[in-house]
């Protein structure tokens, strides 16, 4: 069991539009090919967690060269090769002893991991979407810039895209994450 003194380092990976909007129709909004290869390098070799409809959206299946750890209520869900979660504090006892882990969304997932993430990697969309998922709003005064790449152009989905890192700068409230684990 995680005892509230030992907290896994958990990271957020997400591609955020202008509007904040992260998906549509339980799909991206946009498919940037430069993206998703930067998502595999920074994830590959680290457990990958996340919500059932996140999983239902990934066109493969599980995700190569990571643990994948799919949050669900459903007590019948099993899938080969992923390791399934019913509740927040059953992904960290899962995570506890990996030095890095992400959490790759949806918006319901993202959310409940937010006060308890220490680092952030955003892919900033230069454009606003239609969409009916979004990013909670992040407190940059929790966290910090690290890293800004420059703009890049993806000429398939027409978008101007570029790299972020944050760091948490306020150590984790471990009532932020007794209140997550209330979330079940
Ligand atoms: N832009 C990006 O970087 C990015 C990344 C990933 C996803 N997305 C987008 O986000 C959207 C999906 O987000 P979403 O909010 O709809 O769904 P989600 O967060 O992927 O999954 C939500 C589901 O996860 C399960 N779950 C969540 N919290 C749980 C908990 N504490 N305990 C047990 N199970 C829990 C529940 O599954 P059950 O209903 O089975 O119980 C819940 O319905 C899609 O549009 C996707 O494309 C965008």
């Amino acid at each position: 069991m995680v005892s509230i003194e030992k907290i896994p380092n958990i990271s957020i990976i997400v591609a955020i539009a202008e509007n904040n909007a992260i998906g549509k129709d339980n799909d991206l909004l946009c498919h940037i090919s430069d993206d998703l290869k930067h998502f595999k390098a920074v994830t590959s070799g680290h457990p990958v967690i996340m919500g059932r409809n996140t999983w239902n959206s990934l066109p493969r299946r599980p995700l190569p060269n990571r643990r994948n750890i799919v949050l669900t209520h459903d007590a019948s869900f099993v899938e080969s090769d992923v390791e399934v979660a019913h509740s927040i504090r059953q992904v960290l006892d899962l995570v506890i002893n990996e030095d890095e882990s992400f959490v790759m969304g949806g918006a319901a997932v993202y959310k409940q991991f937010l006060p308890f993430t220490s680092k952030l990697y955003i892919t900033w969309i230069d454009k606003c979407f239609d969409a009916d998922v979004f990013f909670p709003e992040i407190d940059l005064s929790v966290f910090s810039k690290l890293s800004e790449s420059t703009s890049f152009y993806d000429e398939k989905s027409n978008v101007s895209f570029r790299y972020s890192e944050y760091i948490r700068n306020i150590s984790i409230n471990s009532d932020n994450m007794v209140n997550a684990m209330k979330y079940n």
